[in-house]
């Protein structure tokens, strides 16, 4: 088992990473006898594992309760939010009710939100059941659900307690949720680490055959990267933002495509290729390690475009109602050589239209 801490002063908290943890886990939840939770899951992790955990925590004389929500990124919605909201209301739960999130990212934001809201914040704990969330959604504390006019609209920052990662999730995970991970996983390397990008190319096959000691060390170092950034800069007035890496084309993609059809982990696998495509086109990035990047998405089975039916111009006005952007002025994490990123305020959109446009064609 390996435990690394979140470092964030007294809101500091344990990661734990392993194997079959959940079979043994109560123990290390911080929950006391007669202490109440609910645990937040939808249809699919529902019947996969509701049951079992139920059990675990019943055992410990945990009083649960629990809602299943409908399975999609089209209900990360404020509407869930009030599903939950009444369910925590009418069942009397009070400001020492632990929510436990049961699920991917799109369960992990939804029950961040509701805790952080809910008679204005109480504890949550996350138990990640994505590659994706496991190496990313669940740590950090960016919380929030979507709006009509554009992804992750709304939302808090709040942090869990206590985060749960478990690789044998990944078993019953479908390859395409799993490759979707791989992305973020990626992103860490070009922005952060080189030698951890180096490991990637060179252990991905293990990785993609679900080998569990690869999967530990992979995960525990992207929240070791995760964190690291996070710790400094929590609500991204600095360097967190590199964390953003291929994310605003990417929202552009899953936006315009409408939620849920393009995974986001392939949307920000055709975004950093853009991004790496801007990069180069301002001649601060080498093309020979642009090509590296795309040979290793590729071999992640990831998408290296966008949709062919969006055009370049389709991209911008959602990219310009991005988080991201600050006084409209576009904000873009460029690479400058894998393993260093910079967060540049100042690319002509004439520029990004050109670079989006050359990965049209791109095979
Ligand atoms: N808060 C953050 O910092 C942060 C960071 C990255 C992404 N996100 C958000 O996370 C969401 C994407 O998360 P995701 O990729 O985990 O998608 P997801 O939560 O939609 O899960 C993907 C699919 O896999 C299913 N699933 C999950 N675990 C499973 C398992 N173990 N076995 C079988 N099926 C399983 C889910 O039911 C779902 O159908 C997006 O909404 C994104 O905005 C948040
Ligand atoms: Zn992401």
């Amino acid at each position: 088992m390996e435990k690394l801490t979140f470092s964030l002063g007294n809101r500091s908290y344990p990661i734990i990473i392993s194997s079959g943890l959940c079979n043994n886990i109560c123990s290390l939840w911080h929950l006391k006898i007669n202490d109440k939770a609910l645990i937040v899951t939808n249809q699919t992790l529902g019947a996969l594992y509701l049951d079992r955990l139920i059990k675990l925590m019943q055992t410990a004389k945990i009083q649960v309760d629990h809602i299943i929500l409908p399975d999609g990124e089209q209900y990360k919605t404020l509407d869930t939010i009030n599903k939950i909201i009444n369910l925590l209301l009418k069942q009397l739960h009070d400001r020492n009710t632990t929510l436990i999130a049961l699920g991917g990212g799109v369960v992990g934001d939804l029950t961040g939100f509701a805790a952080s809201i809910y008679q204005r914040g109480i504890r949550f704990i996350q138990i990640p059941t994505t590659l994706l969330a496991q190496v990313d959604a669940s740590i950090g504390g960016k919380t929030g659900v979507n709006h009509l006019l554009g992804k992750n609209m709304i939302g808090s920052f709040h942090q869990p307690t206590l985060v749960i990662i478990d690789t044998d999730f990944l078993i019953s995970l479908p390859s395409r949720e799993f490759n979707s991970g791989l992305s973020e996983i990626i992103k860490y390397g070009i922005i952060l680490d080189s030698t951890f990008f180096q490991w990637i190319e060179e252990n991905l096959h293990l990785l993609l055959a679900l080998d569990t000691s690869k999967l530990i060390y992979c995960i525990r170092r992207c929240c070791e990267l995760k964190s690291s950034l996070v710790s400094s800069d929590e609500y991204e007035i600095k360097n967190r933002a590199l964390l953003n890496l291929g994310h605003t084309f990417g929202h552009a993609i899953e936006a315009y495509t409408g939620y849920g059809k393009w995974l986001h982990g392939e949307a920000v696998a055709a975004g950093i290729v853009m991004a790496v495509r801007t990069a180069e086109r301002l001649g601060q990035f080498k093309s020979i390690e642009g090509n590296r990047i795309v040979k290793l998405l590729k071999r992640a089975n990831l998408p290296i475009r966008g949709p062919l039916e969006m055009l370049p111009e389709n991209y911008l006005p959602y990219m310009m109602r991005d988080k991201k952007t600050i006084s409209g002025q576009l904000r873009l994490i460029l690479p400058l050589t894998i393993g260093i990123a910079e967060i540049r305020h100042d690319v002509p959109n004439q520029l990004i239209l050109e670079a989006i446009n050359d990965c049209q064609n791109i095979h």
